[in-house]
């Protein structure tokens, strides 16, 4: 069982330098990308899942998705610092942390991704989460799509509706996104810990 989140940023560059002064409150919010892999980073031992973190860079001149295996971080990450210098590094390079960077546009990720996983789009507007029950929980890999400090855009939201992806709501606030991830992962914990 693979769980994977897929995460779209419109301001981070692949190969701007970064440093840990330009990073936190910088205009490439990588401190959202930080965030996010701190999170998962705590999930992954308490799951019998792997869980799979896809960076997509989908500034016109980027179209690059990076995907990493949770499982292959044999650092240490408890701060949001550590998580910094891990992605500053991971961008770097990539094949050192068994990641993937592949140019690609999004269609062809999400092509890619529905070949394997039943997709979820996590938006304030969908059904509530309760309706992953777990009957479809077991019913193989799952993908889940957010926004970073944005929404997706209507482009992205109108290329994802071709793949008819289940919409997914924790409720009718607005949640940063590594909330977001921390409250998914909460609730599959507690359907796969009964299973
Ligand atoms: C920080 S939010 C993006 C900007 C946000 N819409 C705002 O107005 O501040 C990050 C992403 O988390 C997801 N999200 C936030 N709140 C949610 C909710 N209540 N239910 C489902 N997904 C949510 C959406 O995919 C959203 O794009």
């Amino acid at each position: 069982m693979n769980i994977s989140f897929l995460i779209p940023s419109s301001t981070i560059r692949f190969t701007t330098p970064k440093k840990i002064k330009s990073v936190v409150g910088g205009q490439e919010r990588v401190d959202v990308y930080s965030r996010i892999l701190l999170n998962l980073y705590r999930w992954q031992d308490r799951f019998d899942a792997d869980i799979t973190a896809i960076f997509y860079l989908s500034h016109l001149e980027e179209n690059l998705s990076i995907s990493i295996s949770l499982s292959n971080i044999t650092h240490q990450i408890k701060t949001e610092l550590e998580a910094t210098h891990f992605i500053i590094n991971l961008f770097d390079t990539p094949g050192n942390f068994g990641a993937k960077a592949q140019k690609q546009d999004f269609e062809t990720l999400l092509t890619t991704l529905a070949e394997k996983h039943t997709l979820y789009y996590l938006t304030s507007s969908g059904k509530d989460i309760s309706v992953l029950n777990d009957e479809i929980l077991k019913s193989g890999d799952l993908c889940f799509i957010l926004g970073s400090q944005l929404d997706l855009t209507e482009n992205q939201e109108r290329v994802l509706g071709k793949f008819n992806p289940f919409l997914i709501s924790v409720g009718d606030r607005e949640y940063l996104a590594s909330h977001i991830i921390t409250i998914i992962n909460h609730y599959l914990f507690s359907k796969y810990s009964k299973m």
